[in-house]
């Protein structure tokens, strides 16, 4: 991949916040390029370090009702050497869609022999895996993971932690095009070998969303929630480093990826909000503005956006789902303890001048977990071990697995006949 170096950064602490790179090749070949320059503006990463960092990285793919069509799209665009963590939480009943997700997945894991695990969010035994690791905090009334998409990604970062991974990436399930899964994956790859790989977190800007305006394709530019979220976090950073800004274009990009013992340190906050808190959380914690509770503030935290090239094109799910988007994203702003008072109200009179607030209504906090880091892996594990062995896509790991932790067995290589053997 042949991409930009980023020009700029922000700093706060030891968070560093790294301009939009373009991305110029997405494949520069197998070579290295060894003579960059020091007044190069780009770099080439060959096919082959993209690959290695791949081998070791999940991708976890959050689902909900999704049409299998689309889930089987995205599994075709995510590199074989990634192992591919998928959560479910599609109802099951009347009609049992985790059953139709399982049969697809597995039928596509015997053409491919990729590396697939698919969990259901309201197995009890993951709700069990957590008990016993003392992280109660995801469990509702009934004892079982709470609803939300974060509360999936929970889930498959500590499966990939336990299955021995040093990155995690998150690709949505109902993306229309294989091939720009494909690109954020190498992107993500691309982030952590020019930024490092530890403490770093990779977030795709999509280039274009193409939609039909007048009965002519238009490639829009920011969704209704992203530019929202966008200008609400730059203002908070310009609020702290007394300069404006507009250096985040991914605030809450759901196409990202983190080092694995980043994304073990943080909390995460309930649903859809939960790629703008990254930023609520980083700030928080390693911003060296409020005392810290789990950041350590000699690390130095690597925030780097990449401005992807293909078209995303993603199911619609209507203007309310938006509007929840927006209102839930905000506030983890607004209830952030750096949020100023003038931006509590900037962002309150918008949202209620824009119809999402009524008039005198304010903006309920969202819910926040606490650290994965207060979870105890290794029980965890003890306990999940049983989810990851009857996934239906164990059956095929294959031999090129990179080595898991001792407490984790991966399942033996049995493979059916399938179209090449
Ligand atoms: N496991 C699980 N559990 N997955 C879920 C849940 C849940 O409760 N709810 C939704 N998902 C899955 C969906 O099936 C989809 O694959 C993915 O999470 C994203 O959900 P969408 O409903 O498609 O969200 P969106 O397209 O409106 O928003 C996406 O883009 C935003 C940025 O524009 C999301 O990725 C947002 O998080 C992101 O901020
Ligand atoms: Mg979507």
């Amino acid at each position: 991949m042949r991409i930009e170096i980023p020009r700029e950064f922000e700093r706060l602490g030891a968070v560093r916040v790294y301009g939009l790179q373009k991305v110029y090749e997405l494949d520069a070949g197998p070579e290295a390029v060894t003579a960059d320059r020091d007044d190069a503006v780009v770099r080439s990463l060959s096919s082959e370090s993209i690959y290695e960092v791949q081998r070791q990285m999940a991708i976890v793919v959050p689902v909900r009702s999704e049409r299998l069509k689309l889930i089987e799209g995205v599994l075709v665009g995510i590199p074989n050497p990634c192992l591919v963590i998928v959560v479910s939480n599609s109802p099951r009943e009347p009609t049992d869609r985790f059953f139709l997700e399982q049969e697809s997945i597995e039928n596509f894991c015997r053409f491919t022999r990729k590396q697939v695990l698919i969990v259901h969010q309201k197995d009890p035994v993951v709700a069990a895996a957590f008990a016993a690791g003392g992280y109660g905090d995801l469990l509702d009334d009934a004892g079982l993971v709470r609803n939300g998409k974060a509360e999936g990604m929970m889930i498959g970062t500590v499966l990939a932690r336990m299955m021995g991974r040093r990155y995690v990436g998150f690709v949505d399930a109902d993306n229309y095009f294989p091939g720009a899964v494909a690109e954020y994956v190498r992107e993500y790859a691309a982030g952590f070998l020019m930024h490092g790989a530890d403490h770093t977190v990779v977030r795709i800007s999509w280039h274009s969303k193409p939609k039909i305006v007048e009965q002519s394709l238009y490639f829009a530019k920011w969704g209704r929630s992203s530019r929202r979220c966008n200008r609400a976090i730059n203002q908070l950073l310009s609020h702290f480093t007394g300069f404006e800004t507009e250096i985040v274009k991914t605030g809450n990009a759901g196409e990202h990826a983190l080092s694995l013992d980043l994304a073990m340190s943080m909390r995460y906050a309930t649903g859809y909000a939960v790629e703008p808190y990254h930023f609520v959380d980083l700030l928080e914690e390693y911003g060296g503005i409020v005392p810290s509770e789990h950041g350590d503030m000699r690390r130095l935290v690597r925030v780097c956006q990449i401005e992807s090239r293909n078209p995303h094109l993603h199911a619609d799910k209507g203007d309310a789902h938006v509007a929840d988007m927006i209102i839930g994203s905000l506030a983890t702003i607004f209830h952030s303890r750096l949020c100023p008072g003038w931006l509590q109200d900037e962002i309150l009179t918008e949202l209620r001048r824009d119809g999402f607030l009524k008039e005198g209504q304010s903006i309920a906090p969202v819910r926040v977990y606490p650290s994965l880091g207060q979870l105890d892996v290794d029980r965890f594990a003890a306990v999940a071990q049983e989810v990851v062995e009857r996934s239906v896509g164990a059956r095929f790991f294959n031999a090129g697995t990179p080595a898991a932790p001792a407490a984790v067995r991966v399942p033996a290589l049995e493979v059916p006949a399938g179209p090449d053997a």
